[in-house]
């Protein structure tokens, strides 16, 4: 056992467990754990859900997802065999009480067989809809009690703006108590995310400067090459502001916003997260288009391959105004940030996989050098890079080698796997993990989420009453439509091109 508070016993039901998040993360991270010797010795995985499927079915359909998304690679028969033992599958309807009553008499019978009462973990992977019926469900079986041995962990979206966010936090919390409830972001278990708090407040050589004196502007990008692929149904209801930024986004936002933390205890961390999206100045309604813009794509060309725009994908309306792209402008009203514009951008079907925070600092108050010296000069910046190629990059002006002052920009990198010869382990293998430990740090409070709602409200109502007019209005493969680069242009400024080892610079737009 490696963590003191990890319970000796756990049970795991999934609901959406014939799903694609079942498959694709939430057990590929579930095997990563049970091979890295996280998982109690007693645990078992119960599988919910609607299709028809024997508990052989349900295993290999997950060990072809394990051997297809898990970051080690193919499964060995050995440890396969052993993990799937505990994996059982149970057809029901979310809502049909038997199924409660059944899954209460499965747990029942591991306790007595472990001799010991297990802590019981509800992962709701499930459509939004189904959510409520679910924690009434468990609620009225006696499933959630004890509070400290029963928690439930919802993934998002969660709610669809701030009143169906705030309908969803009171109806959950008048059915558990709110230590119970783990709402996933699980940007928030990625590394390199977590890593930012590392680096600011690990080291005291960064925040003096982290503030407005030193920091012309903030941008965050999270770029995204795939398309909606099948989830065109699930797309259609949300687009990219609901899906990206008001959860994701605004998480990383907030970790390189916020002041520093007391404590690590989760609520500090919260708090201070919280204060961060409290912060952020209101966008007028009459002033919605010079703080957010929104894009769809069309069809276009990635890698040599021809893409579909986003109205050809399965499940989308020929004539959708639903947003694949999406850039804000935040300014953060607090002593550290007044005036210090952060640009967000989120979109499918751009021409990168990468995600980066840019920290661009003012140019220096003096240029001393003379022009001939500063042809390539451009202001110091620090580059966290959340995924792919995990790692931090500060630029600076060096001077060039030769008999004459010339300066040219020169980087200080540090790589995740070169410097810890290490992969990562995958969010949710982090987050599943805390979970287990009630470990609440890295899941997002209701209170954060009701905030997060209301930053983005004038957006989203602006958005709804006026429609786009002009989707497709940027081709699959490059970066954005026009607007986004205006919204950031007109302030004087230019999105930074994200680097990444695959994606030789100069396929997007210029950057600098
Ligand atoms: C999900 C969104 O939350 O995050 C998806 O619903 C998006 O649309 C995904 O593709 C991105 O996460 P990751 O970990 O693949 O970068």
């Amino acid at each position: 056992m490696k963590l003191s508070n990890r319970p000796h016993t756990i049970v795991f039901t999934i609901f959406g467990a014939g799903g694609d998040l079942t498959r694709r993360k939430l057990i590929p991270a579930l095997y990563n754990l049970y091979l890295d010797e996280w998982l109690p010795d007693r645990f078992a995985i119960l599988g919910i859900d609607m299709r028809e499927m024997s508990d052989d079915d349900f295993r290999s359909r997950l060990r072809g997802g394990v051997d297809e998304f898990s970051r080690r690679g193919r499964t060995e028969d050995d440890k396969w065999a052993e993990f799937a033992a505990r994996l059982v599958y149970l057809r029901a309807g979310f809502d049909q009480t038997e199924a409660y009553v059944d899954l209460g008499r499965r747990l029942a019978a591991l306790d007595q067989q472990w001799g010991q009462p297990a802590a019981h973990i509800y992962y709701l992977a499930i459509p939004p809809m189904a959510i409520e019926t679910v924690c009434d469900q468990l609620r009225q079986a006696g499933l959630t009690v004890p509070p400290d041995r029963a928690r439930i962990v919802v993934e998002k979206p969660f709610g669809t703006d701030l009143d169906s966010a705030r309908r969803l936090i009171a109806r959950m919390n008048g059915l558990f108590d709110e230590s119970q409830i783990y709402r996933i972001d699980h940007f928030l278990g990625k590394e390199t995310v977590q890593n930012i708090l590392a680096l600011r407040f690990a080291n005291s050589l960064f925040e003096p400067l982290w503030n407005r004196r030193y920091i012309d502007h903030v941008q965050i990008t999270v770029a995204e090459r795939i398309g909606v692929g099948h989830r065109g149904g699930y797309y259609e209801g949300a687009g990219a502001l609901r899906d990206m930024v008001q959860n994701h986004l605004h998480q990383v936002l907030c970790l390189v916003a916020m002041e520093a933390p007391v404590s690590f205890n989760a609520d500090e961390i919260r708090n201070k997260k919280v204060d961060v999206l409290r912060a952020i100045r209101p966008i007028p309604p009459d002033q919605v288009s010079r703080f957010a813009v929104r894009g769809q794509y069309g069809p276009g060309w990635l890698r040599c391959e021809r893409a579909a725009g986003y109205r050809e994908e399965p499940g989308v309306a020929p004539d959708s105004d639903t947003e694949t792209f999406a850039a804000v402008k935040y300014y953060i009203d607090n002593w550290r940030w007044h005036d210090v514009p952060f640009y967000l951008r989120t979109g499918k079907r751009l021409p990168a996989q990468v995600s980066e925070v840019i920290i661009r600092f003012h140019p220096v108050p003096h240029q001393s050098f003379p022009p001939s010296a500063a042809g390539a000069w451009s202001p110091n910046r620090l580059v966290i890079r959340i995924q792919p190629d995990e790692g931090i990059e500060l630029r600076f002006q060096a001077k060039h080698p030769g008999p004459v002052m010339n300066l040219s920009a020169a980087e200080m990198r540090f790589s995740y796997k070169e410097t810890f010869h290490a992969t990562p382990p995958e969010a949710y293998e982090t987050l599943l993990l805390d979970v287990m430990i009630a470990d609440a740090t890295q899941f997002m409070r209701a209170d954060q989420v009701e905030i997060a709602w209301r930053v983005i409200m004038p957006i989203l109502e602006a958005w709804s009453t006026v429609a786009p007019g002009n989707f497709p209005n940027y081709a699959a493969g490059t970066w954005g439509p026009e607007e986004a680069a205006t919204l950031i242009a007109r302030d004087g400024r230019n999105w930074v091109l994200p680097t990444v080892p695959d994606d030789p610079a100069g396929e997007g737009e210029g950057g600098e």
